[in-house]
């Protein structure tokens, strides 16, 4: 693998293998198996691969947050030098590569904007559509591999490519999980011993609700999931939303949940000082 950290570097290598259909996985670093499993998907069904490593500033709407995201650069290489073959490339540009100038762009995504992450993180997915969409601009793949553990990312990047007219292939890959259930995250090893020995709760307690959805109300539900994690010490439940897989408009009643359309429960929950997000689908029966 190549690693390039210049816009024009990885632009001159593209052409030279130009033709080959490019896979892109877009990565802020901090490589765990659920980046690699991108990585596999996109090398098994792309002989050129692209994985950029960018912590992107427009996205983070807490300073704190970009200060403390973790940043692990060598490992990362070593990880990705196991899956990686020669023609693909590992890109790592710095902030004046992807911004020579400031991106004022302002993105609308209609309903996406008014839900979940959108409301508790103002700000956060225009930063990664000016960011995503930057990187499809240079890099031009055919085929970009996101994670469906940032479910409403992958709506909002599924709408930038339409509202763009772009001609990427957006696909959604499967959550990778600890032995214990806890959504992989580059944000996990911020957690405090204490509070990472109870992280399991997280996804246990959403595994449970995709189950009770079948005689209780969504109201019972979400009662049920605020307490049954709100009572670890340091755990407190953002927000806890069953929505469609299209609109991600929340449900209010299970009467409104139609047969043949897929809906999944979406959680934040504060962890210590960490924030995680998880979710699982939620099928009628
Ligand atoms: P990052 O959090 O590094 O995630 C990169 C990709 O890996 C995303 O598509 C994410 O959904 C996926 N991913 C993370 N954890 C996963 C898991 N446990 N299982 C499966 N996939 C997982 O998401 C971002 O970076 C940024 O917002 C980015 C798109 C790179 C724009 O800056």
């Amino acid at each position: 693998m190549k690693v390039l950290c210049a816009v024009k570097e990885l632009q001159t290598r593209l052409c030279k293998l130009h033709l080959a259909p490019v896979g892109f996985v877009p990565t802020m670093g901090a490589l765990h198996e659920g980046h690699l499993s991108l990585v596999k998907s996109a090398a098994e069904q792309c002989p050129v691969v692209v994985v950029s490593i960018y912590v992107n500033p427009t996205q983070f709407n807490d300073k704190n947050d970009l200060k403390n995201y973790p940043r692990t650069l060598k490992n990362d290489l070593e990880l990705l030098e196991k899956v990686l073959r020669e023609s693909d490339i590992v890109f790592t540009p710095d902030n004046k590569e992807i911004y020579p100038e400031e991106d004022k762009r302002e993105f609308h995504f209609g309903n996406l904007d008014n839900v979940m992450e959108a409301m508790h993180r103002p700000g956060h997915f225009n930063g990664v559509a000016q960011v995503v969409s930057r990187f499809f601009e240079i890099i031009e793949p055919d085929i970009a591999f996101f994670g469906m553990k940032d479910f409403q990312q992958l709506a909002v990047i599924k709408e930038l490519v339409k509202l763009t007219g772009s001609n990427v292939k957006v696909t959604g890959n499967p959550i990778i999980r600890e032995k214990d259930g806890l959504a992989m995250s580059s944000r996990n090893v911020l957690l405090e011993p204490h509070i990472r020995n109870n992280a399991s709760v997280i996804y246990k307690t959403i595994s449970a609700a995709s189950i009770m959805i079948s005689e209780k109300e969504i109201a019972e539900i979400k009662t049920f999931v605020k307490n049954s994690i709100g009572k670890f010490e340091g755990f407190d439940v953002e927000y806890f939303d069953i929505v469609d897989d299209t609109e991600l408009t929340p449900v209010i009643k299970r009467s409104e949940m139609q047969k043949g359309k897929r809906y999944f429960a979406c959680i934040a929950v504060m962890a210590g000082k960490v924030r995680l997000i998880d979710n699982i689908e939620i099928g009628l029966v």
